[in-house]
């Protein structure tokens, strides 16, 4: 006969959490790996559109007056690019709700600290997902302020959006601003691209060096793709 295990809890014991499939963490880290895919599907499309600028203030300003007017004129003017805004926005609040509420869980999880400081199997990128999430979040609203409402960039709201971006990144301590958020971006890319994989079962070990090679793949393209752009500024290629 086989032996029957007794599991009795103790006084004081605490209660082992509930391991569920579709537990509350579960559920937050599949909203982050949502919400960030829908992001990067942005950021690509942001990306490609950027490059514009190697094309010339006409092309540049005619791409940023079309984004306006898709769908019209089906569609009242600016239909389009306010639900691009709107799902963005839900994706942001989303992302970072479901990433605060997950560092809360975790430390509530483990109140008293690591007895050492040694932080064994955690990469460069994951430790600095955090913070460099927040940087990226003011480096959006920054962003928006500069490029789009024109609020902090010297060619202030009245110029064109190829004015504003030339403006901009003709002034090295922004541009430094720009360059150190695209390097956080891209470790923040790497790292969630590859835990949003995990997240949505890509748990075969076989194929986690392809997954990771092609998080390296995705964060290096938009990282550079972006860079082009304010560094060429800088060194005078695009005036
Ligand atoms: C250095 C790289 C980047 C450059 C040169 C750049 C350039 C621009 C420009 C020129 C605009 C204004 C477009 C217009 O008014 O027609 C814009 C808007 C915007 N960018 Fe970027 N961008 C960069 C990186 C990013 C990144 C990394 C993000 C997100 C994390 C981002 C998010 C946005 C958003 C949300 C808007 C506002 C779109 C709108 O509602 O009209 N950008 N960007």
């Amino acid at each position: 006969m086989s032996p029957v295990a007794t599991v009795t809890t103790q006084p004081g014991q605490r209660k082992a959490p509930k391991t569920g499939r579709f537990n509350n963490s579960v559920v937050k880290k599949t909203v982050m790996a949502v919400s960030g895919i829908i992001m990067i599907l942005y950021l690509i499309a942001h990306m490609i559109g950027n490059l514009k600028a190697f094309q010339g203030a006409e092309k540049f300003n005619s791409y940023s007056g079309w984004i306006r007017t898709i769908g019209e004129p089906a569609l009242p003017a600016q239909t389009t690019l306010w639900i691009i805004r709107l799902v963005l926005l839900a994706a942001v609040v989303l992302h970072f709700w479901a990433a605060i509420s997950l560092w809360r869980q975790a430390r509530r999880a483990r109140p008293v600290p690591y007895a050492t400081k040694k932080r064994v199997q955690q990469s460069f990128a994951s430790r600095t997902v955090r913070w460099g999430g927040l940087i990226l979040a003011l480096f959006i609203i920054w962003h928006i302020l500069d490029l789009t409402l024109g609020a902090v960039n010297p060619e202030g709201h009245d110029s064109t959006p190829y004015e504003r971006l030339v403006a901009s990144f003709s002034n090295i301590p922004v541009t430094a601003f720009y360059v150190v958020s695209m390097l956080l971006l891209g470790l923040h890319l790497r790292h969630g691209i590859f835990a949003a994989t995990q997240t949505l079962g890509q748990t075969n070990k076989k194929r986690e060096r392809a997954v990771n090679g092609l998080a390296y793949v995705i964060a290096t393209v938009l990282t550079v793709g972006f860079l082009l752009v304010p560094l060429s500024v800088a060194f005078g290629l695009i005036d």
